[in-house]
């Protein structure tokens, strides 16, 4: 789903997909059509069919939503990670599902054709699948999302499937789950060795139970390839190399709006933190030499 010449450059279109059908008028021979109101979960399992890859970004507010929207971003994620990367949080923990609702509705609001996904939070749906139910139709009914995503493993399948069948799609969230970064011992790359055959099939019962897409974080390359070949849907990556269909990144590490030590697998493609500091900095300058406002900003 790489981005090809759109009559409409604000929506990007994808390589053609025989396997969907449009979901409006003309699909310009595209798995997207680049007329569609939206990304659906079907355009992502025909992109792994048709071998084409997609693209995902956490957001967590409406302009960058606009922004990555109008980039051709296929998937935004409000990420739970909006504890560390907006609230200042250390952890991903602490976020609450009230909190989750608000960045969930902004970043809908924000857009126009991208999937948007959203974290249950840690606490949100451990305690059964009705929990698990009643927090996702807030995310849904509140929050305006058109998926979850839940971290954990094959135990989760009874949840993914109560899931499913309440009309809620799921991406299952295995390796590295932030939320247990106190029960995995930090930030560690999961399913290295013998662990890799228990990854494996924590991704088929997740699928089986009807998980719509599989994110990988922090696993070795030849543990996501296993996966990859092991499920009919597509997986996502992030520290997973580059075999999986999609990939993610969070969007302050890919635009260089956070610094210090980055993870191996972030790639840093601007440097906001940079733009930002000078933009204030001029305005600053200009505020306490009284050059702004200046004729043309007053009345
Ligand atoms: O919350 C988040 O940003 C995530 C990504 C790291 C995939 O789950």
């Amino acid at each position: 789903m790489a981005p090809t010449s759109s009559p409409n450059p604000s929506a990007p279109a994808t390589p053609a997909s025989p396997a969907v059908p449009a979901e409006v008028a003309a699909p310009y021979g595209s798995a997207i059509p680049a007329t569609a109101a939206r990304v659906r979960t079907h355009h992502l399992q025909a992109a792994k069919a048709n071998g084409q890859k997609f693209a995902m970004l956490t957001a967590y507010d409406q302009y960058t939503a606009q922004i990555f929207d109008e980039a051709g971003i296929e998937v935004l994620l409000v990420g739970d990670s909006a504890s560390n990367n907006v609230l200042g949080n250390e952890t991903s923990l602490p976020i609450t599902l009230d909190e989750m609702i608000i960045f969930s509705r902004a970043v809908t609001k924000g857009t126009k054709r991208a999937l948007v996904v959203a974290d249950l939070p840690f606490g949100s749906y451990e305690q059964s699948p009705e929990q698990a139910i009643a927090s996702s139709v807030r995310l849904m009914k509140e929050g305006l999302v058109h998926a979850v995503k839940m971290e954990g493993g094959a135990y989760y399948a009874p949840t993914v499937r109560a899931l499913t069948q309440a009309g809620i799609p799921v991406m299952a969230h295995i390796g590295f789950t932030p939320q247990s970064e106190h029960m995995l011992g930090g930030y560690r790359v999961q399913g290295r060795g013998e662990a890799a055959a228990g990854m494996v099939e924590d991704a088929v019962a997740l699928v089986d139970a009807g998980a719509f897409a599989v994110l990988m974080e922090m696993v070795p390359a030849a543990t996501a390839v296993a996966v990859e070949e092991a499920v009919s849907v597509p997986t996502i990556g992030i520290g997973a190399g580059n075999s999986t269909t999609g990939q993610v990144l969070v969007w302050q590490d890919m635009a260089g709006l956070r610094t210090g030590k980055m993870a191996k697998f972030v790639k840093q493609y601007a440097e906001m933190r940079t733009i930002l500091s000078d933009a204030a900095k001029a305005y600053g300058d200009e505020v306490r030499t009284g050059t702004f406002p200046g004729p043309e900003h007053t009345f």
